[in-house]
């Protein structure tokens, strides 16, 4: 029997033996793991990453501990697992001991077996915890030191890098006082993982999908500012040269300058207001110019429409650099252009391609959403007008982030153009409050009603100087 037995002891004795190193190696990591977990940073792969992302108060010196812990785990968990099997097998082996004598196992098979049962969940393992980057340890007791957050969240290499603090290739302190350059992305984006990383999936160097409605779609949900790209945009195959500035600001471009391929038109004329299918909804008839033409010229239908001329007189002279915060096709900053006023037009290609029309006539679009701080420093405009955009579908809290953001950069003396603002007759009182609370001088005021529950406000205030 026991001589009979000799090659198969052989395999289980080398079985017991892998599982005695097996189960050190648990030990070590998890004694590993435990050593670095108050010192590092953490890491997240799997599909939970953004629940316990943001279901986790105990952040400690930028390090998501929790989260750390959960990726340990996994890990522990899979070499439990491992263990669990070998143990199991070997336990079948025992109980087939003559069935074993019977027929040999053959090293083909055996070599099968490391392969498939052993090494690869080893190395599955092994990779996962190398992904783990762990910060700088100086001191054991130093728990001052700060890595980035979110690198371990990502395993597209492309994100990793993007968001790796870069440091001064002189080693001084560069423009903005920092040694490194921090390169983010919104926090949304750990939300948006798949999204994000089809947006980073490219061959560096190369043409990128023409996949601007990912970015944008992106941008709208928190992910914002979105991470720089290492590919080529495509352009039209068609370009031509924009037409002179005599004629861009009141003509339609021509279509050949776009890519249309993510809208439902192929063609400016066809975004018409009369166009059923021009795709979309926002700004109807802004890409008319006829209509366009008309705006802020001509006494409008409502007594809440002010009249460019009557605004620029308030302060003659005084108005010379603002923001139109809306959707539109840059119309208010053409007419303003015609009066020697530069306005940047903010702009999102919702459904039809508002960017490259304004700066197809020769404006400029910013391309920002609601979700960020406006890229403008404190005090430095003159004017902010808004119209066809804040609604009364704004959240009150957000609205008033957002009024306060536009304070922030007017100039004391500046003037906010609220341009049809609507909402429900009920809620009125609230904006009213909220357009009120910053004691702005009042130039113009104007109510009416838009429809049976509806009321629209336009409103000129003036910033006071805030001397303090
Ligand atoms: C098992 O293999 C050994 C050599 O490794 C051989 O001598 C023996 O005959 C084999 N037994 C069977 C049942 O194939
Ligand atoms: C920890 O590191 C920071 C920056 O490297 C340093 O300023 C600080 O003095 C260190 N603290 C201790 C207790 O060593
Ligand atoms: C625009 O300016 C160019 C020269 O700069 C001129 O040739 C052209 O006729 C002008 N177009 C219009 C519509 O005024
Ligand atoms: C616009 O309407 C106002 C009164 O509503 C009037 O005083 C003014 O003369 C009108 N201007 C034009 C150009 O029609
Ligand atoms: C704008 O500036 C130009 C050149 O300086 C000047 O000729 C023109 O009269 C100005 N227009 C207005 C409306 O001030």
């Amino acid at each position: 029997m026991r001589r009979s037995c000799f090659p198969k002891c052989r395999l289980m004795r080398l079985l017991g033996l892998l599982q005695i190193v097996l189960g050190g190696l648990v030990i070590i990591v998890s004694i590993s793991s435990l050593f670095r977990f108050y010192s590092a940073g953490f890491f997240l792969h799997n599909e939970d990453i953004c629940r316990h992302f943001y279901g986790v108060k105990d952040v400690y010196e930028g390090f998501d501990i929790k989260a750390l812990s959960t990726r340990v785990e996994e890990v522990l968990n899979k070499m439990e697992s491992l263990q669990d099997k070998l143990e199991a097998t070997v336990q079948k082996l025992e109980k087939n001991k003559d069935l074993i004598d019977r027929t040999n196992i053959s090293k083909s098979e055996y070599k099968k077996f490391l392969e498939e049962e052993v090494i690869r969940p080893l190395y599955s393992a092994h990779i996962a915890l190398r992904q783990i980057r762990l910060p700088k340890i100086e001191g054991i007791r130093n728990m001052t030191v700060k890595e980035e957050p979110l690198i371990n969240t990502f395993v597209i290499e492309e994100i990793r890098k993007y968001i790796t603090p870069k440091e001064n290739r002189v080693g001084k302190i560069n423009i903005y006082g920092t040694e490194r350059i921090y390169n983010t992305i919104g926090h949304a984006c750990v939300l948006m993982k798949k999204e994000l990383e089809e947006y980073m999936d490219y061959d560096i160097g190369s043409y990128c999908k023409d996949d601007w409605n990912l970015a944008q779609k992106l941008m709208i949900n928190g992910c914002d500012p979105l991470p720089r790209r290492r590919c080529l945009t495509r352009a039209s195959k068609l370009y031509q040269k924009p037409y002179a500035i005599n004629e861009s600001l009141w003509k339609l471009p021509d279509g050949r300058n776009v890519r249309w391929s993510n809208y439902q038109c192929r063609n400016f004329e066809c975004l018409s207001s009369k166009n059923p299918k021009r795709g979309y909804s926002k700004c109807t008839g802004c890409f008319e110019m006829e209509k366009e033409k008309l705006k802020w010229v001509i006494n409008g239908t409502l007594p809440i429409d002010f009249m460019i001329k009557d605004v620029l007189a308030i302060k003659p002279g005084e108005i010379r650099i603002g923001l139109d915060f809306g959707v539109g096709t840059g119309t208010f900053a053409a007419r303003m252009r015609e009066q020697n006023v530069t306005i940047i037009s903010t702009a999102l290609n919702l459904g039809a391609p508002f960017n490259e029309m304004i700066a197809l006539r020769g404006l400029i679009p910013l391309y920002v959403t609601l979700n960020q701080r406006l890229p403008f420093f404190d005090n430095t405009l003159d004017l902010i007008h808004t119209t066809g955009f804040m609604d009364g579908w704004l959240d009150l809290q957000l609205m008033d982030f957002i009024l306060f953001d536009w304070d922030r950069i007017l100039r004391p003396g500046g003037l906010l153009w609220i341009d049809r603002f609507f909402c429900n007759r009920k809620d009125l009182d609230d904006y009213m409050y909220m357009f009120l609370q910053f004691r702005y001088k009042k130039h113009k005021w104007s109510i009416s009603p838009k429809s049976k529950d509806e009321v629209f406000l336009s409103a000129l205030l003036e910033k006071p100087p805030r001397s303090l």
